[in-house]
C-alpha cells in the first residue's frame, strides 16, 4: 500500500517506519525544517530505542522517506494518515487546529479515490469533522477513518508490530476491510467499529489505565497507614485475570503526553454532554496529589524545614527509556523544592535537555552522573525507574551522601538491597521496609 503519514511525532513517526517495515511504500510529512532535516541526514528528533536502526533500514530499501511536500505525498497516497498533534488548550480540550490545518491542506491535495484516517487522539466527532471539511473542499472520492494508536512509548516498536489489537472506526465497510487488510500482519485481534465508538474507545482504555494507577496509590497510601506492602497487594489482585498484573504499580503517578492530556480531555467531551464524569475527575485529582507523597515525606524526615537541604533527585522524564519530560512528576516536586530554599542536583541519564528546556535552570545544579548528583546531599529522591538506578551500589552510594536519606518514589528497590546500609529509606506503600526513622511512621493501632 502506498502510504503518507502527516506528522512526524511519535505516533506518526513510529507508525510511518513500522508501516515501511511492513513492506509498504511509506512518505512521511512534516512541516517542521528541523524535524525534517534531521529525518533526512538520517538522525530521529526523538528518543525511542530500535527507531533509528528501523528507519535507516527502512530508508535504504527504498521503502521510506521524508518530506515538507505534503501535496506531492497525498497525490500518491492509498492512504493517508494524519497523526499531527492535538495539545491541550487551557480548558483541558484538545486543540484540532493542527487536524483540521492538515484535513483541508489533505482535501486541496486529493487526487483519486483515498483512505483519510486520523491516528491523532481526537474528541468525539472528530473524524466527522474531517471528513466534512474535506468534503466541503473537494470533489475527489474519500472515506475517512478513525485508527486510534496505543502505543507506549519507550516500547513503540513492539507496541506497534505486536498489538493487543487493532481498532478501526470506519462508515464505509469497504475502506474498513482495506486499512485491516494492511494491519492483519501484525493480529488476530481487528476490531471494526463505527467512528465515535473508535475514537471514544481510545479515551476510555487511556482512563481506565490511569484509573488503575490511581487505585493503586491510593491503596498504597493506605498500605502505609495500616501497615500492609502495596506491592503484595498488587500481585494478589493481579492474579484475578478480571483484574490483571498490568498497571498496578504503585509510584508517583502517572506523566507523559497521553494520560494527563486524554483523562482531561475527556472529562470535558463528558461535559459538553452535560455528564460529570465524577470517578475521572477523582483520578486526575488523585494523581496530581501523589506526587505529593515524596514531598512530605521529606517534610516529615526534615521536621517540615527543606530551605538550605541538599536534595539529589535520580530521574527527570516521566518513565524510564524516553527522553519525554511533558507533565512528569519530577518538574512538581522540583518546583515545589526550589520554591521552598531547597538546593535540588539533578540528573537523568539523557532527559535533562528536555527538562532543562521546561523547567528553567531555577538554581538546580544539573549533574553529568547519578553519583555526582548525590554528593553531599542530605536527601536521595528517585523519581524515575531507569534501570540503571536499581543497579545503583547503595553501600558506594551512601558514602557520597552528606546524610543517607533516601525516598524511592518507583519502589525500585527491595528489602535485601537497603538492610545492611544506614539508609533512612522510605518508598511508596511498602512501611515495612522503611528503615531510619520506623517509629517516625505513624501507623494505624489497633
Ligand atoms: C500511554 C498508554 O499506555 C498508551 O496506550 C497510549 O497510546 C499513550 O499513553 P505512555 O504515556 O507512553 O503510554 O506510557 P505508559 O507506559 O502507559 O505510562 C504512563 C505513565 O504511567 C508513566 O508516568 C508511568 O510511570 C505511569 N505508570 C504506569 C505507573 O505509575 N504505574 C503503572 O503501573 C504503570
Amino acid at each position: 500500500m502506498n502510504i503518507a503519514v502527516i506528522g512526524t511525532g511519535y505516533v506518526g513517526l513510529v507508525s510511518g517506519i513500522c508501516y515501511a517495515e511492513l513492506g509498504n511504500s511509506v512518505v512521511c510529512v512534516d512541516k517542521d525544517p528541523f524535524k525534517l532535516a534531521t529525518l533526512q541526514s538520517g538522525g530521529i528528533p526523538i528518543y525511542e530505542p530500535g527507531l533509528q536502526e528501523l528507519s535507516t533500514k527502512n530508508v535504504a530499501a527504498g521503502r521510506l522517506s521524508y518530506t515538507g511536500d505534503l501535496r506531492a505525498a497525498v497525490h500518491g497516497a492509498d492512504l493517508v494518515i494524519i497523526a499531527v498533534g492535538t495539545p491541550p488548550l487551557p480548558s483541558g480540550e484538545a486543540d484540532l487546529r493542527y487536524i483540521e490545518a492538515a484535513a483541508a491542506e489533505i482535501a486541496d491535495a486529493l487526487r483519486g479515490y483515498t483512505i483519510v484516517a486520523v491516528k491523532s487522539t481526537v474528541p468525539v466527532g472528530t473524524n466527522e469533522r474531517v471528513r466534512d471539511l474535506i468534503r466541503s473542499r473537494t470533489d475527489e472520492p474519500f472515506d475517512s477513518v478513525s485508527l486510534p494508536e496505543f502505543l507506549r512509548e519507550g516500547s513503540a516498536i513492539r507496541d506497534t508490530l505486536e498489538p493487543d489489537r487493532v481498532v478501526i472506526g470506519a462508515e464505509s465497510r469497504e475502506a474498513a476491510n482495506k486499512v485491516a487488510e494492511l494491519h492483519k500482519p501484525l493480529t488476530d485481534r481487528i476490531m471494526i467499529t463505527d467512528l465515535r465508538s473508535a475514537e471514544l474507545l481510545k479515551y476510555a482504555s487511556n482512563a481506565f489505565l490511569a484509573t488503575k494507577i490511581s487505585l493503586i496509590n491510593e491503596i498504597a497510601n493506605i498500605c502505609e497507614k495500616v501497615g500492609a506492602d502495596v506491592t503484595q497487594v498488587a500481585e494478589g489482585m493481579g492474579y484475578d485475570k478480571r483484574i490483571g498484573p498490568a498497571f498496578l504499580q504503585a509510584g508517583i503517578g502517572y506523566g507523559g503526553s497521553c494520560f494527563p492530556k486524554d483523562t482531561r480531555a475527556l472529562i470535558q467531551i463528558a461535559g459538553h454532554v452535560e455528564y460529570d464524569f465524577k470517578l475521572l475527575r477523582s483520578v486526575v485529582e488523585v494523581n496530581r496529589e501523589q506526587r505529593f507523597n515524596v514531598v512530605r515525606k521529606l517534610e516529615m524526615i526534615f521536621g517540615g524545614e527543606l530551605r538550605g537541604k541538599t536534595i539529589a533527585v535520580w530521574g527527570l522524564s516521566f518513565k524510564p527509556n524516553t527522553d519525554d519530560v511533558r507533565e512528569s512528576p519530577a518538574l512538581e516536586i522540583m518546583r515545589h523544592l526550589t520554591d521552598v530554599g531547597a538546593k535540588v542536583r539533578a540528573y537523568d541519564p539523557i532527559a535533562t535537555p528536555n527538562f532543562r528546556s521546561l523547567f528553567g535552570d531555577r538554581g538546580v545544579a544539573w549533574c553529568e552522573g547519578a553519583l555526582e548528583a548525590a554528593t553531599g546531599a542530605d536527601a536521595l529522591c528517585l523519581l524515575t525507574e531507569w534501570e540503571e538506578f536499581a543497579k545503583a551500589d547503595l553501600p558506594e552510594l551512601q558514602g557520597v551522601m552528606g546524610r543517607p536519606i533516601l525516598i524511592d518514589g518507583r519502589n525500585v528497590f527491595r528489602e535485601e538491597d537497603v538492610a545492611g546500609t544506614d539508609f533512612v529509606y522510605y518508598s511508596i506503600g511498602r512501611p515495612s521496609l522503611n528503615q531510619g526513622v520506623r517509629e517516625k511512621v505513624p501507623l494505624l493501632q489497633y
